[in-house]
Parts: C-alpha cells; structure tokens; sequence
C-alpha cells in the first residue's frame, strides 16, 4: 500500500497537477450581480482551495435557456468572461490548475428563471422535481421536446461554452453530463421517449455528447476536453436506472477512448441500489476495465478510502465535493491528518461570504 499516493503528481494530457485530490464541481450561488457574473468573492473562494492539484469549478451556464439554478456564474456573455477571469488569474498565481464545468439544466429548471419560457428537455416529460426560484420553491413544469433546431443550437451554445472558457484562461471544460441535467436526460429512458435519431437505441440516447464533442474539437484542443456522469443515479434528480443503463454508458465510454479526452469524471451511486440488478454497484471498478484514459473518481471519499482507490488502480484522480468546500486546506490537513472542518449546509447556496471563504485555515 503506498500511503503517499494521493500526494503523488500527475501529469493529465500535459497539464502537470500538483497532487490526485481534486476538488468537485459544487453551484455555490454566490452571484446575486444582475449579470450573474463571477466575481472577485469567486475568485477568492476558488484561490483558497489552489492546492488541490485541480478544481473544477461550479457548474457554469452556457446559454440563458441553460439556466436552472439562481444566481450561478454563466459563461456566455462578454461580462460573464470578464468575471472568470478574475478566478483564473487567482487560481493560476496561486499555483493551481482549474477547469470550468458547463452545464445546462434541461428540464430542472422552471418558466421563472427561463422569463417565462418553458424548459427544454429531450422530450415532454415532467421531472416532477422542486425548482428554487425567486418565489421559493416551486413545482417542475412539463417541458418542451427539443426540435432538431433546438438540439442543434444546444450543441453549438456548448461549442461557444467551451472556447469562452478558454478565452478566460481555463486549463479546460468538462461537460455536465450527470445529476439528471439535460444530457442525462437525453441518456435515460425514462426522460427520453423520442423517436428519431436522438431517442430510441442506445446509440440515439447518447447521440447529443458526441455531436458536441465533434463540434468542440473543431474548435478547441480534444485533449482539454472531458465529461462528467453518474451512471447509477436513480430515483432522484428526475432520473431511473433502466435496462439499457448499462448498456447506454458501456457504449458512450468505449466510444470516449477514441477522443483523447483529458478524463472522464465518474460518481459512485448517490443512493444504495444494492439491490437493484440494472444499476452499476461499483462504478469505477466497473469502468476502469472499459476506459483507457484518466478517470476521476468522485462520492464520500475520505483520505484512507481514496488513498485505497488509488492504489487498487480503479481511478487516477479522487473528487472531493464537500470536503473541499469546508476545508480551503484539505491537501495539507490531509498531509498533516488534521481534524477536518465540517460543511455548513445552511450556506451551501446562501449570498455572501458566509459558509463560502470564511472555512477557518490550519495555519
Ligand atoms: C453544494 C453542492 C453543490 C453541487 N453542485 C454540483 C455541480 O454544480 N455540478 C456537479 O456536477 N455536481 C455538483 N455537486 C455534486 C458534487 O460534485 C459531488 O458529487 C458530491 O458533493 C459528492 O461528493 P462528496 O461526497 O465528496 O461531497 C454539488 C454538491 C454540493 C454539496
């Protein structure tokens, strides 16, 4: 057992990471602005966690229709650029490595945060899910089938998420492609009913990644490139495991090797499927056997667990959601095996600096 390996360094299609903990995508909410910009309250947050040998921020809005959660840092305006900046500029003279995760929400979103529009989504199906809004929480609505114009401005508003992040200085993008946003919505049955060549076989359902991923390369260098899922998501978040699950995912990974992408970012099942037979038990075990690249392993890992992951050899880098959140230092209390500080879930969405860069220090 190699005891330092969270510690060791690793070189991720060149880019050259400092350690194997990274710090997860976590919508913190802190851009009340007009704009929902990120600001320099973003910036500071993100340097205090420049440790980690790479961050990948918050998901991040690629288009106004993207929008699904309040007061989230978009990436598509000129403003919206200007505000990353802030964050890559922090995190990068503070020695660290930071990718932006683009996100559209799909149907989890609601006419309120759309002025007024329904959400769009593979097909009109109602997640049946609380959407938070300026009004409190309130109901889903069902959501407008996207057109095969709809499908392709998605595609190219992903195109244009991806070459502004690159314009602010991020060392790369993931896609949003987990937690039953719209391209898992696309992936799963039970969200998707179309008949035509985004709906039906497998090979339809994951259709929409790979149409993006084609664009994106024509554009932006592949090798910077990745994808976040969570393949056993069920009975949350508007997803269920079906029988093609597997199938659906087997299918998109083996087919990811011949990308180049920089990783691929994996969840471990949010809720127990123990005994559910559709659903991946081991998600990263399973996958490893399939992937060639780097895989980013990510849920409730603590310092033995992922130290013991990395060197069963099932994943090359380990997320950390929470753990970074409350501890700026997490890379050093770990060094150190420093009493962690515990998350504040009353702040996790809340305005102001609050449960955000106020998480006290070892030092
Ligand atoms: C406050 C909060 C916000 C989150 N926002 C996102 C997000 O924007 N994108 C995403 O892919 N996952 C998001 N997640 C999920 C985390 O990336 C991660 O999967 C989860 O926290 C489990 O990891 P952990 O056990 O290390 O905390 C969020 C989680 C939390 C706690």
């Amino acid at each position: 057992m190699n005891k330092q390996a969270i510690f060791e360094t690793y070189n991720l299609n060149g880019l050259q990471l400092s350690n194997r903990l990274v710090m997860a995508p976590m919508t913190r909410s802190r851009s009340t602005n007009p704009e929902t910009t990120a600001t320099e309250l973003t910036a500071l947050y993100y340097k205090q966690r420049a440790t980690a040998g790479l961050i990948i921020t918050e998901g991040t809005f690629v288009s106004q229709d993207a929008v699904g959660v309040m007061n989230v840092p978009a990436i598509y305006t000129k403003q919206h650029i200007e505000g990353w900046k802030l964050t890559t500029e922090a995190v990068h003279q503070a020695g660290g490595k930071i990718v932006a995760q683009l996100w559209h929400t799909g149907s989890y979103s609601h006419p309120d945060l759309l002025e007024g529009k329904l959400p769009l989504s593979a097909s009109a199906i109602n997640p049946n899910l609380q959407v938070f809004t300026t009004e409190g929480f309130k109901g889903s609505v069902t959501p407008k089938a996207m057109a095969l114009e709809d499908i392709k401005k998605r595609i190219a508003d992903f195109k244009q998420g991806a070459v502004n992040a690159f314009e602010v200085g991020f060392d790369g993008v993931e896609l949003h492609g987990a937690n039953g946003y719209l391209l898992q919505q696309f992936f799963s049955k039970n969200s998707n009913n179309r008949t035509d060549e985004y709906g039906g076989s497998v090979e339809n359902r994951a259709r929409i990644l790979f149409d993006i991923l084609d664009e994106l390369k024509q554009v932006v260098d592949i090798a910077k490139v990745s994808v976040r899922f969570n393949p056993s998501l069920h009975g949350i978040m508007g997803i269920l495991v079906d029988d093609e699950t597997i199938a659906v995912y087997d299918y998109i990974v083996n087919r990811l090797n011949e990308y180049g992408l920089a990783y691929i970012h994996l969840v471990e099942p949010f809720t127990d499927v123990s005994n559910n037979p559709n659903a991946i038990q081991e998600v990263a075990k399973h996958f490893r056997k399939i992937y060639k690249g780097t895989i980013i392993i990510n849920r409730g890992f603590n310092k033995e667990t992922a130290t013991k992951v990395l060197n069963d050899g099932d994943a090359d880098l380990v997320s950390f959601g929470t753990p970074f959140l409350a501890n700026p230092d997490l890379v050093e209390r770990f060094k150190t095996d420093t009493p962690l500080n515990q998350p504040d879930q009353a702040t996790f969405y809340t305005a102001g600096e609050k449960g955000y860069t106020d998480y006290p220090t070892i030092g």
